[in-house]
């Protein structure tokens, strides 16, 4: 059995005040929730006070990004000693939206994934295909493609996908259930014939995830929980998110 896990990725949205208040209202509203892991994943300057004020409870903490070098002259990228001493313990990677806008290639998530591991940082690896792609049938290879590029010579210790289809990111359209467990099996699969350790491994559908939309796919056997973008920017509507997930 996998433990759901249900993650917010804030992208560039809160200030650090913004940040505070929704976890003051957050944290009572999941504070009995036992059977599904929490992570939320704040912009860069908000994790310090997002740790202080998330000690002792059942959320823990992510980055959104890491640099794949421990320190130098790399003006404005992060390091993991940066995050572990902000309070992560885990960090996403690999975003389609830091491969379209920032131009980041299998290649370069592959050397942010080693490093991270390296420093005892959680991974999860964010893959999908584009709408073009989906359309050309030409999805699985894809994923394979990004599974085989960010994961070169890596084990699955620490790591967690994200299948998240471009086309459903902030879209409003989600991923029907079916479409999103063929996605994960396909990917599981490829996991099972190449690296150990794929059952136990959390496999997290994104894309314009809502309360609503959550009940179904978490109903799916291959979806092990969820990256939330939108939907997790209020506290009510996340917290209802990681309630209907631990109901499956
Ligand atoms: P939305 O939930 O806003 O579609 O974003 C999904 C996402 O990109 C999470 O990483």
């Amino acid at each position: 059995m996998r433990k759901p896990l249900i993650s917010a990725n804030w992208k560039m949205n809160k200030t650090i005040m913004e940040t505070e208040e929704f976890i003051n209202s957050f944290i009572p509203m999941v504070k009995d929730v036992k059977d599904v892991d929490i992570l939320i994943a704040p912009p860069f300057t908000s994790l310090s006070a997002a740790a202080g004020l998330l000690k002792q409870t059942n959320i823990t903490l992510g980055a959104q990004n890491i640099f794949y070098e421990e320190k130098g002259a790399f003006t404005g990228e992060v390091s993991p000693a940066m995050l572990l001493s902000a309070g992560c313990s885990s960090v996403i990677i690999g975003h389609s939206e830091r491969r379209q806008y920032f131009g980041e290639t299998d290649e370069i998530v592959n050397k942010k994934i080693k490093t991270a591991r390296k420093n005892g940082l959680e991974v999860v690896l964010c893959i999908g295909e584009s709408l073009k792609e989906r359309e050309e049938n030409k999805t699985f290879e894809v994923l394979e493609r990004q599974l085989a590029g960010s994961l070169k010579d890596m084990t699955l210790e620490g790591i967690t996908i994200a299948y998240e289809p471009i086309w459903a990111i902030g879209t409003g359209k989600t991923a029907t259930k079916e479409q999103a467990n063929e996605a994960h099996a396909n990917i599981r699969a490829w996991l099972k014939k190449n690296r150990e350790g794929a059952d136990t491994l959390r496999i997290l559908y994104g894309g314009s995830v809502t309360p609503e939309t959550t009940a179904a796919l978490m109903s799916q056997p291959e979806v092990d929980g969820a990256l939330v973008g939108g939907a997790s920017l209020k506290p009510d509507s996340f917290a209802q998110i990681v309630t209907n997930a631990g109901k499956q």
